[in-house]
């Protein structure tokens, strides 16, 4: 992987905007300090992410457990929201190919379809509730913390489902949980009711554990080789001890982003894949920033409602959406394009008789060659117009590859929390919301909270 950050730098732009070359020997100067902070935490096990390159025995149990469940269904259900679910959204579009549900068995080798039931919309999962046979489906419910409300009403509305068709003792058959090793509401109905339960590590949180049993196990289910996904996730663990900051990629790419909104009010980063097979990614991205790093108090208890606004786009769609506000709107963003550089498979545009002249420059070339010609095009062009950009190229999309990036994100949010001074792993915005949803739907021990200006004017129109 290699991170081009030249269009971030102002004597690559109009001279005008972006970051003056000299920034970047202040931000060097200053990344022994976030370094160490980063290590110090790491000690107090702040980081649990990191130890996430190391996990033969992890990696050898899921092979098991999935080759276990083998063929015996076809449809793999996955019950969670969050950090429980992006990260396999991200997965299967990242490295199945294309409409995997839509395959036949043969093209899918025999592996499982997937659906990922993340909402609470009614809709959504009667929909697939009609559409999967309960008697070939096997349903991995994922919570950290156990007791989410969408989780567990999901879970729920399934086994009641489950249990009815197949009757309670088979259905059990049918269920995986991925939760904490003891905490919890789902190990206890896992312990209750004997039902297999995967452990999340407690020290890795729920955005930052796509690489834990909560993103490995669904991607064995249906034939991703987890293997090569801890062994990239390694290689961006590696780069990410480099001690100088141009050397190490994660650390740079926190570094230019907190620059460039803290110093020039870059306040919103959008994440821009040329892939449509990194979509999904871009959402967990998205997540994982946000989640990460907007937070009200820092880490001294000062309030400074701080964070930038990530923002998912794809290239080339945005090109004729987003970019033009991207172009010539406020300098109030930084792009990061992502490009695959061989795509798995590639389509000649063909030439036919009496083409206009205006059309004859397109055949010969690929769709390939034009999605990156692009991608290069849009950068240079946001980079003619003073806009600061950086791309992120892989050599292709491979299980390797993939971990590489996730991993190279949970790094960049780590370091980025210790530029922005804030705490990357706590979430007290989205507790709050789940406690008063608890409150909302009568759960005892949770009081409901009037909203401030409640009981005024009804302030509706019709
Ligand atoms: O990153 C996070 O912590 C959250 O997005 C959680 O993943 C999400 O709220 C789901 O929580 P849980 O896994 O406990 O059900």
């Amino acid at each position: 992987m290699k991170l081009h950050y030249g269009r971030m730098l102002s004597d690559k732009l109009d001279g005008e905007h972006g970051l003056p070359r000299v920034r970047l020997t202040d931000l060097a100067g200053r990344f022994p300090a976030i370094r160490n902070e980063v290590e110090a935490r790491r000690r107090d096990g702040e980081y649990g992410f990191y130890e996430l390159g190391e996990q033969a025995q992890t990696v050898s149990a899921i092979r098991r457990f999935a080759e276990g469940i083998g063929q015996a269904y076809d449809h793999v259900l996955v019950l969670g929201i969050g950090g429980s679910a992006l990260g396999t959204k991200a997965l299967v579009n990242a490295l199945r190919p294309p409409a995997w549900n839509e395959l036949d068995d043969e093209a899918r080798e025999f592996f499982p379809r997937i659906t990922v039931l993340e909402n609470v919309d009614p809709g959504s999962i009667a929909g697939a509730l009609r559409r999967i046979d309960p008697r070939r489906v096997f349903v991995n419910v994922i919570s950290k913390s156990g007791g989410t409300a969408e989780t567990l009403a999901q879970y729920l509305v399934v086994r009641g489902w489950l249990d009815e068709a197949l009757g309670q003792d088979a259905a059990v058959r049918h269920v995986a949980f991925t939760t904490d090793p003891v905490g919890g509401p789902l190990r206890a109905i896992a312990e209750r009711e004997g039902i297999a339960a995967l452990e999340i590590p407690p020290s890795v949180g729920g955005r930052y554990s796509v690489l834990t049993p909560v993103g490995l196990l669904p991607a064995a289910l249906v034939g991703i080789d987890v293997a090569s996904l801890v062994l990239g996730a390694r290689r961006a663990l590696e780069r990410a001890t480099e001690a100088d900051l141009l050397q190490n990629p994660a650390a740079l790419y926190a570094a230019l982003h907190w620059a460039a909104d803290s110093w020039l009010g870059a306040r919103t980063h959008v994440l821009m894949p040329y892939s449509d097979r990194l979509k999904e990614f871009s959402a967990w991205f998205a997540q994982l920033w946000a989640e990460s790093l907007g937070k009200r108090l820092d880490r001294r208890g000062q309030v400074v409602h701080s964070g930038p606004t990530p923002v998912a786009a794809i290239g080339a769609t945005d090109q004729h959406s987003l970019a033009q506000l991207f172009m010539e709107g406020p300098f109030d963003k930084l792009v990061s394009f992502i490009r695959v550089e061989h795509p798995d498979e590639d389509l000649r545009i063909p030439s036919r008789g009496n083409l206009p002249e205006e059309l004859a420059y397109l055949p010969g070339h690929t769709v390939g060659e034009l999605l990156l010609s692009e991608q290069e095009a849009t950068s240079a062009a946001l980079a003619r117009m003073g806009k600061m950009n950086l791309t992120l190229s892989i050599p292709a999309l491979t299980a390797e590859t993939v971990g590489e990036l996730i991993m190279f994100f949970q790094l960049a949010t780590g370091y980025a929390g210790a530029w922005y001074g804030v705490n990357p792993f706590d979430q007290p915005g989205v507790e709050l919301g789940k406690r008063l949803t608890f409150a909302a739907m009568g759960r005892p021990g949770f009081t409901k909270e009037t909203a401030p200006g409640t009981g005024g004017p009804a302030d509706v129109v019709e």
